[in-house]
């Protein structure tokens, strides 16, 4: 089927109290391994490209490569900018064909970050593609956030209300304790800020920094609001620790096909597995 916006898949989980994985890809294998596995789990998705995988793939590719594999399925697929932060680029995607885009303005002084949101927003809106924003910080798990810092770089309630009246944003990215990449520890996520946030904001609330995140927390963030679940790392992990595990048993082999099909076999698992947890299975 052809491609669907992030308002169509998050409006239904909002009504089931699910939430919809929203996994990244790089390459063709990737993008195959997140259709499968949402083909398989009969669950809708979101396939979502950051800047990087796009400077990486190449707009035109990365934008083909999801159509197609919506066309093979018959499930509903979001095609998503993952941390959108120029607003050219995002003009870019739009004209390609995303039908969701996330504007990561977070880094931005608070009046800063929410013009620059309504302005994508406005765009956005004209055209029918959804929006994401983000208030708060996520950082990276190399970035070492002390407790006395949390205040200030977790998503503010208050402000998060503010935030998405002003900007009429579709979803909003909330930091309430993760961080993309491999945690040193087990993250400690602030559910009393996440249930004060879902009670004062109305739009779907979005999870990043999600792999490592125990299932148990998953399932709770998702109970008191999260519709949205972001998954990068994890598909990295298994994706080339199979090339790796793999190169190591046969050294010698040359054939690509050979060597990326376990690797995407194992991605199609782990995504089929987060899709269970996300309790998306089944809600296409
Ligand atoms: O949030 C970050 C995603 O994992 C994408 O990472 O910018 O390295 O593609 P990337
Ligand atoms: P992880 O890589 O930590 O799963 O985070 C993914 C993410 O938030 C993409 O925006
Ligand atoms: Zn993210």
């Amino acid at each position: 089927m052809s491609l669907v916006t992030l308002v169509d898949v998050l409006e239904k989980a909002e009504g089931g109290k699910y939430a919809v994985g929203a996994f990244n890809c790089n390459n063709m294998e990737i993008v195959k391994s997140i259709a499968e596995a949402a083909e398989k789990e009969n669950a809708p998705v979101i396939i979502q490209a950051s800047q990087g995988a796009i400077n990486y793939a190449g707009l035109n590719y990365i934008t083909a490569l999801v159509k197609t594999a919506a066309e093979e399925v018959d499930i509903p697929i979001v095609l998503h900018l993952d941390h959108g932060t120029d607003l050219d680029q995002i003009v870019r995607c739009i004209r390609y064909g995303f039908t969701s885009v996330m504007i990561d303005g977070s880094k931005l002084p608070f009046e800063e970050n929410i013009s620059l949101t309504r302005k994508v927003v406005e765009i956005a809106k004209a055209v029918g593609v959804s929006v994401e924003a983000e208030l708060g910080r996520i950082g990276g798990t190399e970035d070492d956030i002390h407790v006395s810092e949390k205040d200030a770089l977790f998503t503010d309630p208050d402000e998060a209300s503010v935030f998405v009246k002003e900007t009429g944003v579709d979803a909003l990215a909330v930091a309430i304790g993760t961080a993309h990449g491999q945690y040193k520890g087990e993250p400690k996520l602030d559910f009393e800020r996440l249930e004060k946030i879902a009670r004062k904001v109305s739009c779907p609330l979005v999870l990043h920094g999600s792999s490592g995140v125990s299932d148990e927390s998953i399932r709770k963030a998702i109970k008191l609001g999260i519709r949205k679940v972001n998954i990068d790392t994890n598909i990295r992990e298994s994706f080339v620790g199979t090339i790796r595990e793999f190169l190591n048993a046969h050294p010698n082999e040359i054939d690509p096909r050979k060597v990326l099909a376990p690797a995407q076999r194992k991605a199609t698992e782990v995504i089929r597995e987060k899709i269970r947890i996300f309790g998306s299975s089944g809600m296409a």
